[in-house]
């Protein structure tokens, strides 16, 4: 309710209104009934907010602060975006729209009722971690190379890399568009032919990837992202989409802040 407090003071502002909205709008945003019904809940007594039971139209609650409970149980906030992790299958492009007609990412995603796009992108022949939203800032901070979130991927690449190559990529090699920023890079299996590379970047460059190892004589054959700063890709399998847990969207966040 709308009522001075500090903590409240410092999510509302000055005006007191920032971020609260009506009681009957909040109950139907997340998602306990129409509006109106939500106005009859409220007219029989049936909603506390804060512990006190309101039965006035006019009150206004802020979400984030405010713990307001319907016959005695609390009411989850409702989210204001969409964070969506997909574990992307090869042949998908991470754009909205394909020019030469191959399948899109969107397509894998259920009816959401909302568009969300890529944060990023992944080569169609890259599998794995990608993540979707519909919060244009969240993307933007994720994506700006200035953030330098980590991003991890496990490369199969042609023949036996030396200590040497390895070491290289570590450091940084120059391509065309300019030296790469220092990268960790473990070699964790040797096969017939190939080596299974895992390799993190802290940028985001065009086939970036491809182009390091391709630069150190050893082409990739498959990329997989695993992990974009503090979120695994984890045990979610290929074409499948989960919402991110609310503290793995704030630890995003906070990457993006200190480029962890
Ligand atoms: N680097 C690449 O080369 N490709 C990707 O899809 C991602 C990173």
């Amino acid at each position: 309710m709308t009522t001075k407090s500090p903590t409240r003071s410092d999510i509302v502002g000055d005006d007191g209104s920032l971020r609260a909205e009506r009681l009957q709008k909040f109950l139907s945003r997340a998602g306990v009934a129409s509006r109106r019904a939500a106005e009859e809940m409220i007219a029989a007594g049936r909603v506390r907010v804060n512990g006190e039971v309101v039965t006035a139209m006019g009150v206004k609650v802020v979400p984030e602060v405010d713990v307001v409970e319907v016959d005695g149980v609390v009411v989850a906030p409702p989210q204001t975006h969409l964070y969506l992790m997909l574990n992307k299958p090869a042949g998908y492009v991470t754009t909205l729209k394909d020019p030469l007609g191959r399948p899109i990412v969107a397509d894998l995603l259920p009816d959401l009722g909302r568009r969300v796009f890529p944060v990023g992108r992944l080569d169609a022949e890259t599998t794995g971690l990608l993540l979707l939203t519909d919060d244009g800032e969240f993307a933007q901070m994720l994506m700006h190379p200035r953030f330098h979130v980590p991003k991890t991927y496990l490369a199969r690449v042609e023949g036996h890399p030396s200590e040497r190559s390895l070491q290289k990529l570590r450091d940084g090699v120059v391509l065309a568009d300019g030296p790469t920023r220092p990268a960790d890079v473990t070699l964790l299996e040797l096969r017939e032919g190939s080596a299974i590379v895992r390799i993190t970047i802290r940028e985001g460059r065009k086939r970036q990837v491809r182009r390091m190892f391709r630069h150190v004589g050893h082409p990739v054959i498959d990329l997989h992202r695993e992990r974009i700063g503090p979120v695994a890709l984890g045990d979610l399998p290929a074409g499948a989409t989960r919402a991110l847990e609310p503290h793995e969207v704030a630890a995003l966040m906070s990457a993006a802040e200190t480029g962890a």
